[in-house]
């Protein structure tokens, strides 16, 4: 043991004697030097700042300097300016809609970034004071995944897909209610995400609404996500913000959300990950949404991110990054997640997921994920064929994949309240 280890143990033991409660679970706080040197690591120079009224700040990075080039592996990458490609009927879906209600960022009211340079929303100190290890800041929490089977199934529902059960992978702190599809290869996902605030009870919870992108098998996937989410711990209040996420590892030690490590490569000057959107909406009031789609480049194999109709935000680098996602996707899901020591448990927590109403409210109480398509090798979005619903908890979740009549296509509801009598 060094001297850095014993001085820690000393430390530590001090904190356990402190805490009075001999738990070993104390959170061991980092000292000021490694938040200065996390700091100095993960927020580049800015070209200009822009101050958002919600307290964010965001620093327009010139884009050759982001984060993404201090990974190893990309040490060389050659930015692709835009996707390569140009799916069929891409626009069509939002085309047509009646009232299209526009859903923005929070920043934009407060200025734009440049031309050669990406928004990236500041990280501040009390950002990683906040967080339960600074090596971990930014990463969904390490879980471990496991498959369900007869001695470790509670509640849990597989989902049916084709009349065959689907033996999903399930996390302890974590319950999700999802629509899910497998049988093809996958190369693009898409959704239109009804946009809400949740309540999040404890500020180590998060609930999101989204989409996975997933490759690999069952208990150690790849995977890219994207949606909105509420999460105090990272980013220090309740508001609802689009987010992008990945892991190569199910999430053991890869991967962050936004730009909060190294790997996402952001082409956009126009959306910042991280960022609050708004307006959300309200029960039986005005209903928004944004369009979520994550698609693989056929010629790069880079996986795009886009929003809203047509904005590509950027891309990860699949073929440096990833392994099973280098060539397609085999599972895609789209739905919510509820993220909470308290949940598959009693007393559960009261997170909400979705707009914090089950499933069976349908439009205007409950959320819903509406023209959900995937993409195949024809180029074309279509709606997935093989589909099944999910629910971890579905006393205190629920997943309805709702088909108003025949002809049209189903809109996927999803969420609860957590806590609830049929969920004590
Ligand atoms: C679930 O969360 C609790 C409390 O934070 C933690 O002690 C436990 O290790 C987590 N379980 C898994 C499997 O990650
Ligand atoms: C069921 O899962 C548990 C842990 O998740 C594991 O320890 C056990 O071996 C599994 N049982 C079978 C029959 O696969
Ligand atoms: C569903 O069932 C049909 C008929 O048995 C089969 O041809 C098809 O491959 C199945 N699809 C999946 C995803 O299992
Ligand atoms: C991805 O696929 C390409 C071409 O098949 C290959 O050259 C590359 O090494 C692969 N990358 C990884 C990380 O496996």
């Amino acid at each position: 043991m060094d001297k850095l280890n014993i001085s820690r143990l000393f430390l530590i033991l001090v904190l356990l004697y402190l805490s009075g409660r001999g738990n070993a679970n104390v959170n061991f706080k980092e000292t000021p030097v490694d938040v200065d040197g996390k700091l100095k690591q993960l927020n580049k120079p800015a070209v200009k700042t822009i101050q958002s009224e919600d307290g964010d700040v965001i620093d327009c990075v010139d884009i050759h300097k982001q984060p993404a080039f201090d990974h190893p592996a990309l040490k060389n990458h050659v930015i692709q300016m835009r996707p390569s490609f140009d799916l069929k009927n891409e626009k069509s879906s939002t085309e047509n809609e009646p009232s299209k209600l526009v859903v923005s960022q929070t920043w934009q009211r407060s200025g734009s970034c440049p031309e050669g340079t990406v928004p990236i929303r500041r990280i501040q100190r009390q950002d990683l004071l906040r967080a339960n290890s600074v090596d971990r800041f930014g990463r969904k929490p390490q879980e471990i995944v496991y498959k369900l089977n007869s001695t470790n199934q509670k509640d849990g529902h597989f989902p049916y897909i084709n009349n065959t059960e689907l033996n999903l992978p399930t996390m302890v702190n974590r319950s999700g209610a999802t629509l899910v599809t497998v049988g093809f290869n996958y190369i693009g996902a898409k959704g239109d995400i009804n946009v809400w605030n949740p309540n999040v009870e404890s500020a180590d919870e998060f609930t999101t609404a989204q989409i996975w992108v997933k490759g690999g098998p069952g208990d150690d996937f790849e995977s890219l996500e994207s949606g909105w989410t509420v999460n105090p711990q990272l980013y220090g209040d309740k508001r609802t913000r689009f987010f992008a996420h990945w892991t190569k590892d199910s999430y053991k030690t890869t991967g962050c959300f936004d730009l909060t490590c190294s790997g996402f490569v952001q082409t956009s000057s126009q959306v910042a990950l991280g960022a609050a959107i708004e307006p959300v909406s309200s029960e039986f009031g005005g209903q928004y949404y944004i369009t979520v789609g994550i698609y693989m480049d056929p010629q790069t194999s880079n996986w795009w991110l886009k929003f809203g109709a047509d904005i590509a935000i950027g891309y990860w680098p699949a073929s440096s990054l990833l392994f099973y996602l280098n060539h397609s996707s085999t599972l895609v899901e789209w739905g919510g997640q509820v993220y909470s020591p308290n949940v598959k448990k009693t007393p559960h927590t009261k997170t909400g997921m979705g707009s914090g109403q089950f499933a069976s409210g349908l439009y205007g109480n409950a959320c819903f994920i509406q023209n959900a398509a995937i993409v195949d090798y024809s180029w074309a979005l279509k709606y997935p064929q093989w589909v099944g619903t999910w629910a971890d908890e579905y006393y205190c979740y629920t997943a309805y994949n709702y088909q108003q009549s025949y002809g049209t296509l189903p809109v996927f509801y999803f969420g609860g309240p957590g806590q609830n009598p049929n969920c004590p």
